[in-house]
């Protein structure tokens, strides 16, 4: 199986989309859903994802293919947390 290969053809995401959101510090299918819309609409593609995503983390996880880590080094680091809260407001 290539890297290139679609494992979710809802969403049109491959396995290096999985693997990129892995480097990227996804480490919960919640996380890959998030960030590569993956498993999001048919739901059937959700036990393939999940074996790339723990191939992903198996294999050194964020920081092992982390291309993107050397720029972003220092940027990142709390901001993230900030936006996580999607649905501000009221409970009813
Ligand atoms: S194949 Fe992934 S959501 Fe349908």
């Amino acid at each position: 199986m290539s890297k290139s290969d679609i494992i979710c053809p809802c969403r049109h995401v491959s396995r290096q989309d999985v693997i990129d959101a892995v480097a990227d510090g996804a480490q919960s299918m919640h996380d890959i859903k998030k960030m590569t819309k993956a498993s999001t609409k048919c739901g059937k593609c959700a036990k393939k994802v999940e074996t790339c995503l723990e191939q992903a983390l198996s294999k050194g996880g964020s920081k092992a293919n982390g291309k993107k880590d050397k720029k972003d080094k220092g940027k990142s680091s709390k901001k993230g947390k900030a936006h996580t809260s999607g649905k501000k407001g009221k409970k009813d």
